[in-house]
């Protein structure tokens, strides 16, 4: 097998089931984000590994705000705590680590945390984390649409294609997810990157969240190692 071609340049995790792994063990709904932080420092472990290049977690979606206030708050201390408990990792690996959602959303200490992380990884080059946070796939193309008519407001002559709204993205410059796996049984997208999963492979797993670690991880590549990628072409 040709690794180049059947091990995907990027990977996106749509972490879901902590809620439920708590309670199945008769605790808060917490202790299964906590837990799953482990998965994430275990598929992060395997991907430094295996050379995945890109890595990227749905955190935390638009629609998560509307979750009871005292679990928001717990979330955003965990985020911040985590990034900062993770940063001599990212150094020894050299990880380049991102965030990309609505900031404006985010409390000033906790942007002041991502912003400094962002910085200091910035010449990291051996692989890219990334976490979406307070993101949405329909809030990410709003935005870009805005600011691109924005552009040609200011610039009425400019030509723009179809591949220059990539560019307005959140994501601009990285890859899109060639495998996107879901945990928890739940079959949807619920929202996120829309534009971009337009030919990614998709696992479903109904392993919960903090469940998944290196062997599921593993089991999940072996599935997109055996897809055949079309594009639409007759092969
Ligand atoms: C995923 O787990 C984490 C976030 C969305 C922040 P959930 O918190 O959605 O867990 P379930 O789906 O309720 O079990
Ligand atoms: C999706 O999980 C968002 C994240 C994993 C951050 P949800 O648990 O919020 O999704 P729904 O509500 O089941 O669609
Ligand atoms: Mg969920």
């Amino acid at each position: 097998m040709d690794k180049a071609e059947r091990l995907p340049r990027h990977v996106s995790f749509i972490m879901d089931g902590n809620g439920r792994w708590a309670r199945r063990r008769g605790k808060e709904r917490i202790y299964g984000h906590y837990e799953g932080v482990a998965s994430v420092r275990a598929v992060m472990e395997a991907s430094v590994e295996w050379g995945v290049e890109y890595v990227s977690f749905f955190a935390f979606s638009e629609e998560n705000w509307d979750r009871p206030s005292e679990e928001v708050a717990a979330l955003m201390e965990l985020m911040g705590v985590m990034m900062e408990k993770e940063l001599p990792t990212f150094m020894d690996n050299d990880i380049r680590f991102l965030v990309l959602g609505n900031r404006e959303r985010l409390s000033d200490s906790l942007s002041a945390t991502i912003d400094r992380m962002m910085t200091q990884t910035a010449g990291n080059g051996r692989m890219t984390m990334i976490l979406f946070l307070s993101y949405s796939g329909k809030w990410d193309i709003f935005q870009a649409a805005r600011r691109m008519a924005h552009d040609l407001i200011e610039n009425p002559g400019r030509e723009l294609g179809q591949g220059d709204f990539d560019s307005y993205l959140v994501t601009a410059g990285i890859p899109d997810p060639d495998l996107l796996i879901r945990t928890s049984g739940e079959k949807r997208i619920s929202n996120y990157m829309l534009w971009q999963s337009a030919y990614t492979e998709f696992v479903f797993t109904d392993t919960l969240w903090p469940d998944f670690r290196r062997e599921q991880y593993r089991a999940a590549l072996e599935e997109y190692a055996s897809r055949d990628r079309r594009f639409g072409k007759v092969k």
